[in-house]
């Protein structure tokens, strides 16, 4: 399958918790904001799952450094059409793109108001084990159809959770807040149990290990399970 590479980048508490039950934690330091907009910035698409534009409105644009022209592409993950119309990442779209993929969940009503707000729609098929649209279908879409050699994922942690699952990501940086968030019902970096033993894991190479002023970065290449 022709695919992009695949970046993911998270900002994790200590203990491996990337939001709460409520909504974002804000994990990341000024210092580590600035080098997430540089990855921004080197990459062609930035892609989150609904939940995340839902809890955050994130604008997923290029903010601390000076953006490259044009800015990369912002695309969400949307089966059933549950973005609000209202949300930032529907504005503007002369200046920042974007596409939303649904499923055929999605009313064509809905549908309709998001192709009005100028963003993209495509329809593409759920994956029948998961339930969630094919990672696979989008990938290809995107390196076919949009160019988009390297996609960043930001998230949350269900997003992340298939594409690791699926053995799709190619590089990952996970910023590590010096603090432990805890909570039964967090959102995990990791949202599924699916080894019994720690051998049976897929192991990844730990590329580097930086400290900032707060915190510290792990940069890692994915393997191949
Ligand atoms: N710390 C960080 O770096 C960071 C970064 C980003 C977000 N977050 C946090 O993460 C939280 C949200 O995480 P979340 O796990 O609830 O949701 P999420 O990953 O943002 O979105 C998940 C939703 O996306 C849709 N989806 C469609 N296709 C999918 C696919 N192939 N795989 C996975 N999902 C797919 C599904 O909804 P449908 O079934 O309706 O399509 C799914 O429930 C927020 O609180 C946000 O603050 C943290």
């Amino acid at each position: 399958m022709e695919r992009p590479e695949v970046i993911i980048n998270v900002a994790s508490s200590l203990d491996g918790v990337i939001a709460s039950d409520k909504g974002a934690l804000f994990l990341s330091t000024t210092e580590d904001w600035i080098r997430v907009h540089e990855l921004r910035n080197s990459v062609d698409a930035i892609l989150v799952g609904i939940n995340t534009i839902i809890t955050d409105d994130s604008l997923l644009t290029i903010r601390y450094v000076k953006p490259k022209s044009p800015p990369p592409l912002r695309i969400i993950l949307d089966s059933k059409g549950r973005i609000p119309l209202n949300s930032k990442v529907l504005q503007n779209q002369k200046a920042n793109k974007t596409l939303v993929f649904i499923s055929e969940k999605c009313s064509e009503e809905k549908k309709e108001k998001i192709v009005k707000s100028k963003a993209d729609v495509i329809t593409v098929l759920e994956d029948e084990k998961s339930g969630f649209l094919e990672l696979t279908s989008i990938l290809e879409i995107l390196k076919s159809q949009y160019g988009i050699k390297k996609l960043l994922v930001e998230g949350g942690s269900t997003i992340i959770t298939q594409f690791l699952k699926k053995n799709l990501v190619d590089r990952m940086y996970i910023f590590y807040f010096p603090a432990f968030a805890g909570g039964i019902k967090a959102k995990h970096l990791f949202g599924e149990r699916v080894i019994k033993e720690i051998s049976d894991a897929p192991q990844h190479e730990i590329k580097s290990i930086e400290e900032f002023d707060e915190g510290f970065l792990v940069s890692l290449k994915l393997g191949k399970g």
